[in-house]
């Protein structure tokens, strides 16, 4: 039993839903890490490659992203879910 609580990403377009793992650096490492194919580019929050829809939950960024962001957009190279969340990736 541990007592930290899983973490978990759901995929709107797919259904599938991912643990986040607290040692990923990032939501894009964490896809990666489960063998999806992510969009991205500079892995750094500047070009804006790796934006998705963030239709429930919320995220921290580990450091302000350069690259404009819409509201309900993030940016899966520079955050990780604050809680559960699901994403669009379209
Ligand atoms: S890959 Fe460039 S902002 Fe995420």
């Amino acid at each position: 039993m541990s007592d930290s609580k899983t973490v978990r990403i759901t995929l709107t377009d797919s259904g599938q839903d991912l643990n986040f793992d607290s040692g990923c650096p990032s939501l894009l490492a964490c896809l990666e890490h489960n063998k999806l194919t992510v969009s991205y580019q500079c892995r750094e929050g500047y070009c804006g490659a790796c934006r998705v829809k963030l239709t429930k939950g919320s995220i921290i960024y580990n450091q302000e992203p350069l690259a404009f962001v819409r509201e309900g957009e993030v940016l899966l190279c520079c955050c990780k879910p604050d809680g559960d969340v699901s994403i669009t990736l379209d």
